[in-house]
Order: C-alpha cells, then structure tokens, then sequence
C-alpha cells in the first residue's frame, strides 16, 4: 500500500495538473469529484487537496463535498476555490472581489515557514479569481497577500489546514513546486514511495482488468511515443491478445513505416499487422480542404479499418489509444461544457458513438514527459521515447488545403529535410516538434531565369514541455539556409521557404 493524497475536483481545469505535481513527487494521488470525496478516506491518507473551480462558494448550488472530509483529520490545502470552500465550512466568509486577478501577480509572504519554507519574500505566482476571502475561520492567520487581495495564502498551523487564492500547480507561478513540495513532505510527512514503475504497474494491472481473461485489444499504433507506450502496457497486461495495426495512411513520414515494422519485430512480441490504406485515405481526402472535415474524415477511415481487423478476432471488443491528457482537455468539453473544443485530436473528437468496441486509453491522465519515462520504465528504446510527436491525422494537418498525392509526396520530401537538417546539427535537441508545413500559399519566384509560381514551405519548430503552450524556437542561420537551398533545390512545386515564427497561443503547433 502507498501513502496516497486525495485530491478533491470542485471543476478546475487543472485538477489533472495538480495530480501531475503530485506524482512529480512520487506521491500516489486519487482524483474524486467533491460529492464523493467522503467516500475516499482512510488509514493511508496523508493529505487532501481541493482543487479550483469555475463557481462561487457563497452561492446556493456551489459544488460542494461533505464536512465529514474536515473531521478526517489530515492536512487540507484548499486552491482558489477550494480555499474559498473552506472558509465558507469553517465560519469565515468569501465574498465577490472588488478587482478581479487574473495572470502573473506579484506576491508578498508574510510567513516564511512551514509550507513557504524556501520561498522568497517577493515571488511571482498566477491568479485566476474574482471571488476574495473576507474574513478568516477562527484559528486561521495570513501568510501571504498581493497588492488587490489582502488573503492570497492562509494558514491554521494548529490543524494543518491550508489555503492558496493562487494556483501553485501552474508553471507560471515561479516557486509553485516548492510549496507544493513543502505541503506533500513537510505538512503531510509523505516520503516520496510511489515510483515511476509503480505507475507501470499500476497501469498494467487496470488493463488487464478491463478486459478480464478473454478479451482481445486491437491497438491503433502510430509509431509514435504514446501508442508505442500502450502497446508495450497492453503487451505486459495480456500478451498475444493485443493485435497491433500500423495504418499505413499515405500520410506518414518518410521511412516511417520502415522504422515501426523494425522496431516492432525487434523489440516486442507483439502482433503486429500492417494495413495498406494509402488509397482509401487519399481518396476520402480528395476535394477536403476544410481542416476539421479532413481531421474527422481521417478519423472515421481509422475507426471503419480498426472495425474490420477486429472481425479478424472473435474477442477484440476493445480499442487500444494512446491518447493522453492534453488531447482529452482540447477535444472535449471538459466539466459539462465550460471549455473550448480547440480542435478535434483525431482519437478523441473523431470517434463514432455506435462504435460497439470499448476504449482502453491508459495514458488518458498522463502529460506526455509522464509517457516517456513511462516508456523508458518499460525498456523501450530511447530512438522511441525520445521521438518528435507525430499527429494522429499525419502529414494532412500539416499540408493546407487539399491533400492530393503530389502535395503530399512533396511536403513528405520537405519534411524529411527538415529533419535531417536539424539532427545533423545537434538543433533538434531540447526542441519538442521540428517539420515542415506545405502552406498553400503560392508566391512568384525566378529560378535559372525562368519565372516560377509555386508553394510555400513554411518551417515549423517549437519548445513546449506538454504541447498545451508552445514557444517557437529560432535554428541556426546555417540550419535555415540549408534546408532552404535543399527544399527549393530539390522539391519540384516549392520555391519559397518561410519561418513559423508564432507561438501557442495565440498560434496551435500544427497547422490545422
Ligand atoms: P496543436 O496543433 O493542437 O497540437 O497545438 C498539440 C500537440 O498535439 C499534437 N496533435 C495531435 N496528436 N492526434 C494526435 O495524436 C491529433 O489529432 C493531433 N493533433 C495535434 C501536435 O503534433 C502537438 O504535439
């Protein structure tokens, strides 16, 4: 048994990345929705987290949880709104805020101990609220407070109850991890016993039990991390009875396919087929410039080939994803709609609801830095963890307008230069994602004197530590002119190159 850490979801949208700091400090967490948090306590909890939310504490129908959770006698820090639960629970009051704080604000400590332990006097932490506290619950003192909100962290030493207006789980609060440390080792005596591979296992286990003695798995692998990841969770869970299906969509990148069929062989015993798809992909693609029709049609195609391999198996009633938690967030309405659907990630938006095959998604909670250590635990090679993501939808998302099998052939050329250009160089190192996008623009150009009209190639390459924000990162003059010279040179329809240089936001890192 693990010492666990309870984190109670009042809606937030960063509940996930509370548990993500949690298990940053090898802390196993639970995450409950507040109504049932009661029914989670227990002799191995060592501490409650109360996550924000969207509503406001005092009004009637605030999501809410039972007081008994208070009586459980163990730590409780309360974030944003979960402060402000608390203060309601325990006799103080929270009322709407004259100003609200939204951003980077500055913050001054009035208590430097205990769960500030470490932090500067003046440091820099995110607000998102509206609401403020008012008064505070008997028992309880000031820690810290920023120019527009006198209560910004609140303490009762005495019964190690906690409150933060701020959210320390967010990177941009500069000294977050430190107070979240302080409260998991400090104030809950965790000693950091739940490991990488105690996730591996933890994972391993929930899908063998999903699908029992019996069941099969057909496994959409893409040859990126993530799916790689969950066939070799899915290998360990159930062995032969995870069919993998390499979709070879027409849409992938150069030597792609190579690399996976290799890999594969080499180093799992998983079964592994591989579909030649080219044609039907391409043809539900042609006339389609619309971004989210391509990305559903290419969806619907996945969905209609991983149906007919199923039938090749009398139990595969369970598709295999490797989707994870950035893609969850950004294709679905999270909490019953307050969130934006940005773009439908192709195994999460483009699924069909009379699918009849349950999903196995173990990474679904998981950020992707999480999915390569994971990988690494799991002794897959380093080339494999260590790889650029690669979307679901391939090179579609990155060629604007219509994907005809000549466009294609030449982003893939362009793309390929790219790549070589970057891991040459070392430039690749550090960067999350480095490609190229075929923009549909066309310019006039002059190439051995004739006159030449034809697409643009724009360079896309950005650092980002989840694919949720990304910054763009600038190559080498060397690395620009090169893959300049080689893409014009030699990829007949491309006679201009341009630098991507937008970040995310207000820019996403595809295209499309
Ligand atoms: P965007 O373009 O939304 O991408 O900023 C964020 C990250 O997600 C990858 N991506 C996808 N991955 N299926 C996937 O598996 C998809 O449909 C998909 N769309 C985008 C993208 O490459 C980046 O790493």
């Amino acid at each position: 048994m693990h010492e666990r850490i309870l984190i109670v979801d009042f809606g937030s949208q960063y509940t996930q990345l509370i548990a993500r700091r949690v298990r940053e400090h090898q802390v196993f967490s639970e995450v409950v929705p507040a109504h049932r948090a009661h029914e989670h306590l227990g002799e191995d909890l060592k501490g409650i987290i109360l996550s924000g939310g969207p509503a406001s504490a005092y009004l009637e129908g605030a999501p809410t949880m039972s007081e008994a959770v208070l009586e459980a006698g163990v730590p409780i820090l309360g974030i944003c709104y979960g402060m402000q639960w608390l203060c309601e629970h325990l006799g103080g009051a929270v009322v709407p805020g004259e100003s609200r704080e939204f951003g980077f604000t500055e913050m001054h400590l009035d208590h430097r101990e205990g769960l500030f332990s470490g932090v500067s006097a003046d440091t820099v932490v995110w607000m998102s609220h509206g609401d403020r506290v008012e008064k505070l619950p008997a028992g309880f003192a000031r820690l810290a407070h920023t120019a527009d909100c006198p209560e910004a962290a609140i303490g009762d030493e005495a019964r190690k109850l906690y409150g933060l207006q701020f959210h320390p789980e967010v990177a941009h609060t500069r000294e977050g991890i430190t107070v979240l440390r302080n409260f998991l080792h400090w104030v809950c005596r965790c000693s950091g016993d739940w490991t990488p591979g105690d996730l591996a296992q933890e994972l391993v286990r929930s899908v063998a039990e999903q699908v029992g003695e019996t069941g099969e798995i057909v496994l959409g692998l893409s040859g990126g991390v993530d799916s790689s990841v969950v066939g070799a969770i899915c290998q360990q869970a159930i062995g032969r009875r995870c069919h993998a299906i390499f979709v070879d969509t027409g849409l992938l990148r150069a030597g792609e396919r190579e690399l996976v069929e290799n890999t594969f062989r080499d180093h799992f015993e998983l079964d592994l087929t591989v579909v030649d798809a080219e044609d039907r992909f391409l043809g539900k693609l042609a006339g389609v410039t619309d971004p989210e029709q391509k990305r559903k049609a290419i969806g619907y195609e996945f969905v209609e080939i991983f149906r007919e391999q199923a039938k090749r198996f009398e139990n595969a009633h369970f598709l295999g994803q490797g989707t994870l938690y950035p893609d969850v967030i950004e294709s679905v309405a999270a909490h019953g709609g307050a969130t934006e659907v940005i773009k439908s990630h192709h195994n999460v938006g483009g699924l069909p609801e009379d699918l009849e095959m349950e999903l196995v998604e173990p990474l679904r909670l998981l950020f992707k830095d999480e999915v390569r250590e994971l990988g690494r635990v799991l002794g897959l090679p380093e080339e494999m963890v260590a790889r650029q993501p690669f979307p679901g939808p391939g090179l579609a998302v990155r060629c604007v307008g219509e994907c005809t099998p000549d466009r294609v052939k030449r982003l893939r050329a362009a793309d390929a230069i790219v790549r070589e250009e970057f891991e040459r160089r070392g430039e690749h190192e550090g960067v999350w994602q480095y490609f190229a996008v075929l923009t549909g623009a066309r310019s006039v150009g002059v190439m051995g004197d004739q006159r030449t009209y034809e697409e643009a190639c724009a360079i896309r390459a950005v650092q980002s530590s989840d694919g949720m924000t990304a910054d763009w990162v600038y190559p080498s003059h060397a690395c620009l002119q090169a893959i300049s010279n080689r893409v014009i040179n030699q990829i007949r329809g491309i006679n201009r190159v341009v630098l991507d240089v937008t970040s995310k936001p207000p820019g996403t890192i595809e295209w499309e």
